[in-house]
């Protein structure tokens, strides 16, 4: 299948000219609610005075003091604001450019860990089906999502992907109540058969973004897995570039799961698109052997610690913790959710609605009853966003997550301070979409 223009079925795209709080305006003068902050990014929406501000001052003294020169008032304050909304559970952070970055320090710094026990056999990871970690060549190898490692194909890492742990499209003669445990087992059995003493990590998404459509993973799923990692001292990786930094409701998804990974990478809401940023943070038991033998992590990059993206993402951080927008992510979340459900209930095709918070798929279904997607060439999901951006709504249409080509799925994940006003005119356009989409 060809990819499409723009990636999202808008053939011709409009040029962007100014943004407020959850809108974006284009050169025409068109206004779009921005309903799934881009792809989950903007958390605060566009142009917050107080971020641009802070961004303002620290380019007015320095825009980059290199970081392997030099440390910044931003550089420290944020590692530890984000080592202190993580609980303190976490000892180091290497700051990125993006996510994709974030996976790919994650991936080498668990290599790492191992090369400085002096495991070096340990090099293999293991990783999920329909999932999506990244776009440079160690985050895409760990990565199941066709259409976008296909031309790739032939160069990327020897991964092992074990089942995506999805409650809707559960494996065939196991129950919902026994996915978790069924799926620790699978791991387990890999792990086993590659031999442990070759394993170095396993990756997955507490909640699968882009290529399944936010879907969480069942109760004691995410413990499960841990106890199993842990037995074969295989490390722990989540993936929380997408579903973290406040996107669910709490600050890390897997707070919520009740525990912590050995590394763990963020992204999009760190400094919530106003300059690109990521981290990979990493426990003190991963840490220690490195620091004992290596000094540091040889992840870095020229850009690593950038002072003005620090800037913003301290900005960003200060705001939302302020505003207590985390809470109001998660108790508005609920409510969200269920005014979407409520809304989409009259379409025997909604087959599922699902996620936390702010951060809210829609699985659209050709046959409810075997829940068979709909044909891949229809490219429906395609045609809702399309829709939906027609008539002023940005959302996040996802295809694939079926068998690579086939399964629709719309991502919603408006801006964590977005007014209650805004999320019902989110509801009410995004339920337009689909009736329209689905009656063409
Ligand atoms: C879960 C997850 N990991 C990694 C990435 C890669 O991040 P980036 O596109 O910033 O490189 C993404 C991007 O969508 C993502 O959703």
């Amino acid at each position: 299948m060809k990819n499409r223009p723009s990636g999202f079925g808008i053939e011709e795209l409009p040029r962007i000219l100014h943004g407020q709080g959850s809108y974006v305006f284009d050169a025409a003068g068109k206004r779009y609610l921005d309903g799934s902050g881009g792809p989950a990014v903007f958390c605060l929406g566009h142009a917050h005075p107080e971020v641009n501000a802070a961004i303002s001052k620290q380019l007015q003294h320095i825009a980059y003091g290199y970081r392997y020169l030099f440390t910044s008032s931003a550089l420290d304050d944020l590692t530890a604001t984000v080592l202190r909304l993580c609980g303190g559970n976490f000892k180091d952070i290497v700051f990125t450019g993006s996510g994709s970055e974030a996976v790919e320090g994650a991936l080498k710094i668990a290599l790492q860990h191992f090369a400085a026990r002096g495991l070096m056999q340990k090099r293999h990871f293991i990783a999920r089906r329909r999932s999506w970690h990244g776009n440079t060549l160690g985050a895409l190898s760990v990565s199941d999502f066709a259409q976008r490692r296909r031309a790739f194909e032939g160069s990327l890492l020897d991964v092992t992907f074990v089942s995506a742990a999805n409650a809707y499209r559960l494996p065939d003669g196991v129950a919902a109540a026994d996915l978790a445990a069924h799926l620790a087992a699978e791991l387990d059995r890999a792990i086993q058969s590659l031999g442990p003493h070759r394993v170095a990590a396993f990756i997955f998404e507490p909640i699968v973004g882009a290529a399944g459509g936010v879907v969480p993973a069942p109760e004691g799923y995410a413990q499960a897995i841990q106890a199993v990692c842990r037995k074969h001292d295989v490390l722990l990786i989540a993936d929380e570039v997408m579903c973290g930094a406040g996107r669910t409701g709490t600050w890390r998804a897997l707070e919520q799961e009740g525990i912590v990974p050995d590394i763990m990478c963020i992204a999009k809401g760190l400094a919530g698109g106003y300059i690109p940023l990521g981290a990979t943070l990493v426990t003190q038991q991963v840490a220690a052997p490195i620091h004992g033998e290596h000094g540091s992590f040889m992840t870095g990059q020229t850009f690593t610690g950038h002072t003005a993206a620090c800037a913003a993402g301290l900005a960003v951080q200060h705001i939302v913790e302020r505003d207590s927008l985390v809470d109001r992510v998660r108790t508005a979340g609920a409510e969200f959710q269920q005014a979407i459900r409520a809304a989409l209930s009259k379409f025997d095709e909604v087959g599922d609605v699902r996620g936390r918070g702010f951060f809210v798929g829609i699985e659209l279904v050709c046959d409810p009853a075997t829940k068979a997607p709909f044909a891949a060439e229809r490219a429906l999901s395609f045609d809702v966003g399309a829709r939906a951006f027609a008539d002023g709504l940005i959302c996040y249409p996802c295809a694939g997550h079926v068998d690579g080509t086939a399964g629709d799925t719309i991502i919603i994940a408006p801006p964590y301070n977005a007014g209650d006003g805004e999320l019902e005119e989110i509801v009410s356009k995004l339920s337009r979409a689909i009736e329209a989409s689905l009656s063409a």
